[in-house]
C-alpha cells in the first residue's frame, strides 16, 4: 500500500514510522525543509535505539527506513492510496490543503486528517469528493499508543470507512470509531482533565509538581496533566481547547485557560521548545509535602 503523510512534525513522523513498520511505502511531505530533515534524523535515531535494545534487527531497521522517502512537492504524492494529513491545527490551512490535494490524486485515494478537534465534515466539504475524506486520529507518540480514533463525517462512504478501519487494524492498532463531534471521544473527555488542573493551579490550591505527582503516584497515570500538556505542545493543546469551546457554543465547561495562552504567546510550547510549564534545562521542581 502506498501511503503519504503530510506534515513531518511530532505526529506525522510517528505516523510515517507506524505505516512503514507495517510494510507500507511511505512518502513524507512538509513545506518546511528543516522539519523534513529533523524527521529523517529522528527516524534513524529511534530505529537505532530499537536495534540497540534488541527490539528490532538491523534488517528490520533497513526495511523500515527503505520504506520511507521524503517529498518536496505535493505532486510526488499522486500515486498514494491513502494520504494522512498531520499539519498545523488550523481550519483554513487544512481546508486549502485538502482542496489542493484533489488536483493531484486519483479519485480513489482516501484523504485523512489527524486533526485533534476540527470538524471532518467541514474539511470534507472543501473537496469535490467529500465521501473519500475521513478522520484518522492517532495519539502521541503514535508508534507507542495503541488507540486510534477513526472518524467518518456525515459524507464519508461506507467503503472508505471500512477500508480505513481495516488498514489501521492491519497496522496493529486498536480502532475506536468515533462520531464527528468536537474533540471526538478522547480529546473531549481530556478537556476537564487539563482545565480543572489548570484551575487548581490558578486558584493556588496546589503547585503543578504536586498535581502531577498525585496523578502519577495515586492515580497510576503515566504523566500528570502539566507534564502531558508540555509533552503534547501548548500550541496544539491550547488550540484544541479553543476549538472545542467554540464548537460547543462557548459552554463554560471547556473554557480555555489564560495561563496556558500566555505560554503560547511566550513561545514556551513545552518539551519541543525546551520550556513550557517546566523548564527542561533545569532540575524539575519537586512536589510539596
Ligand atoms: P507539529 O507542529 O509538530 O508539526 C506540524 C508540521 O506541519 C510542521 O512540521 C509544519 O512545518 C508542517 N506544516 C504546516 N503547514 C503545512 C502545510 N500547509 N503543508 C505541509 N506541511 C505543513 O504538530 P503536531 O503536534 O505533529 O500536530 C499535527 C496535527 O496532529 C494537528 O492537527 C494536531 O492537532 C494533531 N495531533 C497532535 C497531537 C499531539 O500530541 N501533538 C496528538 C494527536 C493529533
Amino acid at each position: 500500500m502506498k501511503v503519504a503523510v503530510i506534515g513531518s512534525g511530532t505526529m506525522g513522523s510517528g505516523i510515517a514510522q507506524v505505516a512503514a513498520t507495517a510494510g507500507c511505502e511511505v512518502k513524507v511531505f512538509d513545506t518546511n525543509q528543516e522539519a523534513l530533515n529533523r524527521s529523517k534524523a529522528n527516524l534513524e535515531n529511534i530505529l537505532s535505539k530499537l536495534v540497540e535494545k534488541e527490539k528490532i534487527s538491523e534488517k528490520v531497521k533497513f526495511e523500515i527506513t527503505s520504506n520511507v522517502s521524503f517529498a518536496n512537492t505535493l505532486g510526488e504524492l499522486s500515486h498514494s492510496d491513502l494520504i494522512i494529513e498531520a499539519i498545523v491545527e488550523n481550519f483554513e490551512i487544512k481546508k486549502k490543503l485538502f482542496a489542493d490535494l484533489e488536483n493531484y490524486v486519483s479519485p480513489d485515494t482516501i484523504l485523512a486528517s489527524n486533526t485533534s478537534s476540527l470538524s471532518i465534515t467541514s474539511i470534507a466539504a472543501s473537496c469535490h469528493k467529500p465521501e473519500r475524506v475521513i478522520g484518522i486520529h492517532f495519539f502521541n507518540p503514535a508508534p507507542l499508543m495503541q488507540l486510534v480514533e477513526v472518524v467518518p463525517s456525515i459524507q464519508t462512504s461506507e467503503e472508505v470507512l471500512n477500508k480505513t478501519v481495516q488498514t489501521i487494524s492491519d497496522w496493529k492498532k486498536v480502532v475506536a470509531v468515533a462520531k464527528d463531534t468536537p474533540g471526538f471521544i478522547v480529546n473531549r473527555v481530556a478537556r476537564p482533565f487539563y482545565s480543572e488542573s489548570l484551575r487548581i493551579l490558578e486558584e493556588g490550591f496546589a503547585d503543578m509538581a504536586t498535581i502531577d505527582w498525585s496523578f502519577k503516584e495515586i492515580g497510576s497515570f503515566k504523566m500528570g496533566p502539566f507534564e502531558l500538556m508540555d509533552f503534547i505542545g501548548h500550541d496544539v493543546n491550547y488550540v484544541v481547547t479553543e476549538t472545542v469551546f467554540t464548537a460547543f457554543y462557548f459552554d463554560p465547561r471547556y473554557k480555555p485557560s489564560l495561563t496556558q495562552k500566555r505560554l503560547v504567546e511566550a513561545g514556551y510550547l513545552g518539551r519541543k521548545s525546551g520550556r513550557g510549564f517546566y523548564d527542561y534545562s533545569k532540575d524539575l521542581p519537586k512536589p510539596t509535602e
